[in-house]
């Protein structure tokens, strides 16, 4: 433990030379370029643009399960954004989490994986922010305001001190230029764990189940291992870099929340040879494999050949599923334009999917609307994104297009979502996935609380009993000096 923080004390020295070397340096336009192209593979404008904002203003909402945290203005005004900071102190807050006040930043800033971020990129992000983007000189009006115990910002210092030096980001001794650099993109500016890697009771990453997949406002981020059943194993290298790039690999996936985000802000931009770069390093990252999976999501349902057959036995089922609950309804006309009341599935789907996704679910042939077999959320081990994706639908920008789909959560109620969820998982997807109105409750209020949320009264309880115990020894220490 004390070498620990001995080697930190030294790396925080270290740190410390380098940042006022790089005080020294003026913002230079020329390194502008390079600079928001940094910036976009760090994703650095999905949180701090509103939407509908000016770029860099701020003021957009992280939902953290403690509560919403709020990105600052980075813009170079001198009043409300970062225009009086030097370049260290700029690279203190971005790579440790300290803004030039001395206040600690909450970690929704993701500086625990920028901490990995080169001096060069560093200095080109710097120069680009300063010289390029318009200074906007008004902080956003909505301000953080977690509940006690989260508030104390000091507290971050000590969760640093957990969780801060071990995400550096060092190349595999011996990997290709390729990988190191797949690895950058990923570990340090494209900061996948802080969505992929679930996290520990300290809302850490779990640094033992790297990429195996995490939990994010209600939607999995899956996991990306190699492991070929429940990781990218079976998806080749193309595949991956076309996913990234457009948003959906056809007969795969389709990415929605914060996947959409990453996406149309940031990995549709990246040169085809850092796409490809993260591909290949995704594919050398070693396998996790998730118990009691035994399929991969995106093999469940008919072959991708006969997806648009809509005369074969799968489509047969679901027609006659759908069939047979309109015979049973009393009023179907009157069901397809209004679902409210409607509680079976069937009819649920058939009146508000089946007109985008057909009623055979094999969507259509140019994969705008895509199957909902062969995809890797009706196959998931999880309900949380079929459950998520109808909820709040799609809406997402890649390089080869727009994707929209109407999310449902005002239209229907807890139980008709559970119903359409688990009609379009038997007939399309992974039969052993099912869903309950409770669950669905639950995952539009974004997911269960945190761990560390549930623990806290006991937490609480415990570090009260602690300073009581402390005081109270104190106490009779005191009480000893004094009687001779
Ligand atoms: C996942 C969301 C997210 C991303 C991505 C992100 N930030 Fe932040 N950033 C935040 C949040 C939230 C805060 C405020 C944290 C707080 O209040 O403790 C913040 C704070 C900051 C601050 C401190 C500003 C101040 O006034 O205190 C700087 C500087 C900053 N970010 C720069 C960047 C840069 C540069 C990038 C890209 C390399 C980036 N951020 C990417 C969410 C993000
Ligand atoms: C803000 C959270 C977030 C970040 C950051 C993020 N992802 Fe994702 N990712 C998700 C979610 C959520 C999904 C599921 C999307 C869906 O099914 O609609 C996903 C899906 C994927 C998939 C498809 C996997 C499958 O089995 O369907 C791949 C591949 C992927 N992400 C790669 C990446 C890479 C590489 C990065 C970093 C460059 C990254 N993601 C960053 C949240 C995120
Ligand atoms: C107006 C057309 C439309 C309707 C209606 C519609 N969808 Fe979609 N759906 C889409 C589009 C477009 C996409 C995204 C395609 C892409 O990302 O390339 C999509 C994607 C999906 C996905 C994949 C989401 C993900 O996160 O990967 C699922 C699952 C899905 N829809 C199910 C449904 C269900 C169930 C319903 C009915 C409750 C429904 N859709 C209604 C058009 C529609």
């Amino acid at each position: 433990m004390t070498n620990r923080i001995f080697r930190l004390g030294l790396g925080l020295l270290l740190a410390g030379l380098a940042s006022s070397a790089l005080a020294a340096a003026t913002p230079d336009a020329a390194l502008a370029p390079r600079g928001a192209y940094v910036a976009r593979a760090a994703d650095c404008a999905a949180c701090h643009t509103a939407p509908g904002g000016k770029p860099y203003a701020g003021g957009y909402a992280i939902a953290s399960p403690l509560g919403a945290i709020y990105a600052t203005n980075i813009t170079p005004s001198k009043n409300a954004g970062i225009g009086n900071w030097s370049e260290a102190q700029f690279a203190r807050a971005v790579r440790e989490g300290v803004a030039a006040d001395g206040h600690r930043l909450y970690p929704a800033m993701p500086y625990a994986e920028y901490s990995g971020m080169t001096d060069e990129d560093v200095h080109a992000l710097y120069a680009y922010l300063i010289t390029q983007v318009a200074p906007v000189d008004k902080a956003p009006t909505q301000r953080t305001q977690l509940g006690f115990p989260y508030n104390l910002r000091s507290l971050m210092a000590g969760w640093n001190l957990l969780f801060l030096d071990r995400q550096r980001n060092t190349p595999a001794a011996g990997a290709s230029p390729q990988l190191a650099r797949g690895r950058y993109l990923v570990d340090v500016l494209g900061h996948c764990g802080s969505c992929h890697t679930p996290r520990n009771l300290f809302m850490a990453s779990d640094r033992g189940a790297y990429l195996a997949g995490g939990d994010v406002d209600g939607w999995h981020a899956p996991n990306l291992t190699s492991d070929p059943v429940s990781g990218i194993g079976g998806w080749s290298e193309d595949e991956l870099a076309g996913f990234l790039r457009n948003g959906h690999a056809p007969g795969k996936a389709q990415a929605a929340g914060g996947m959409a985000e990453a996406v149309e802000h940031s990995l549709r931009y990246l040169s085809d040879d850092d796409l490809h770069a993260i591909a290949a390093y995704l594919k050398s990252v070693p396998a996790k494999a998730r118990p009691g999976q035994t399929q991969p999501a995106y093999t469940f349902g008919q072959t991708a050949e006969r997806a648009y057959d809509f005369d074969n036995a799968q489509s047969a089922t679901t027609l006659a599923a759908i069939g047979k609950a309109r015979a049973a309804a009393a009023d179907v006309e009157a069901q397809r334009s209004n679902v409210a009341g409607v509680t079976d599935g069937a009819i649920l789907f058939d009146s508000a999917c089946a007109s985008c996704h057909q009623p055979s679910g094999s969507g259509t042939a140019d994969h705008y609307y895509p199957s909902l077999f062969h995809n890797t959320v009706t196959g998931a081990a999880t309900p949380n994104n079929l459950v998520m994706a109808i909820l709040r639908g799609v809406s997402r920008q890649g390089a080869d297009g727009a994707a929209f789909m109407p999310g449902f959560a005002g239209d229907m109620d807890d139980g008709q979502v559970a119903a359409v969820a688990n009609f379009v998982a038997a007939h399309f997807g992974n039969p052993a996935l099912t869903v309950t109105a409770g669950e669905v409750a639950q995952l539009r209020v974004g997911g269960p609380a945190p761990a560390i949320q549930r623990a806290m009264p006991w937490l609480m309880g415990g570090a009260i009993l602690v300073v009581l115990l402390a005081i109270a020894l104190a106490a009779r220490l005191v009480r000893r000096k004094r009687s001779p």
